[in-house]
C-alpha cells in the first residue's frame, strides 16, 4: 500500500533501527490493516526545536475511510505530546494532504518531487503537537 503504483518497493526506513523509534498499528483479525513510524528528526527550517517526524502512514485501501488513519495517527501525537515533543512533521503526498489537514496539520514551504515514490510532496507540521 505504501509504495504501490511507485518506483520504489522499500518500505524498510533508516529510521527503523534508531531505538528512539516507535512503531504503531492497527489489527483486524489478526491483519496489520493501519502503519505509521516515529522517530526524532529535526525539521531544517527549526534546527533548535526537539522535532520528530512520522513516516510509513498508511491505511489498507479495503479499510481507508473508516477512520483507521487518524486513530493511528493522533495516538502517537498523544505519545508525542505526553513526552513533551513540541513539533511534529512529514513529508506528505499531495494526494493525502487533506488527510493531514483534517489532523491540525500544516503545509509550510514549496511543493517538491519525493526521490522514492516520485510523487509531488509538501512538508506538513503540527506545532504544538
Ligand atoms: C491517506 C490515508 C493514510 C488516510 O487514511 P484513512 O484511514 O483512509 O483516513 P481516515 O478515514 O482516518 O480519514 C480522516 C479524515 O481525513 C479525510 N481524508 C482521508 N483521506 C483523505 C485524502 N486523501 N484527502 C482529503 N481528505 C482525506 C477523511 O474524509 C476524514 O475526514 P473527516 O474528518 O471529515 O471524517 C490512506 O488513504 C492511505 O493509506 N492512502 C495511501 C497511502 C498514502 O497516501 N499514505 C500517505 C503517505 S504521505
Amino acid at each position: 500500500m505504501l509504495r504501490a503504483g511507485t518506483p520504489s518497493s522499500d518500505v524498510h526506513l533508516d529510521e527503523d533501527d534508531d531505538p528512539r523509534a516507535f512503531h504503531l498499528g492497527i489489527e483486524r483479525d489478526a491483519t496489520l490493516v493501519a502503519c505509521v513510524s516515529f522517530s526524532p528528526q529535526l525539521l531544517l527550517d527549526r534546527p533548535g526545536v526537539d522535532a520528530w517526524r512520522f513516516r510509513a502512514m498508511a491505511v489498507d485501501e479495503r479499510h481507508q475511510g473508516e477512520g483507521l488513519g487518524r486513530v493511528v495517527l493522533l495516538a502517537g501525537f498523544d505519545r508525542l505530546r505526553a513526552r513533551g515533543v513540541p513539533l511534529v512533521w512529514a513529508k506528505a503526498r499531495d494526494t493525502a494532504l487533506g488527510f493531514y489537514e483534517r489532523l491540525g496539520m500544516v503545509v509550510v514551504g514549496d511543493g517538491f518531487v519525493d526521490e522514492a515514490t516520485a510523487l509531488p510532496h509538501h512538508v506538513v507540521v503540527r506545532e504544538p503537537i
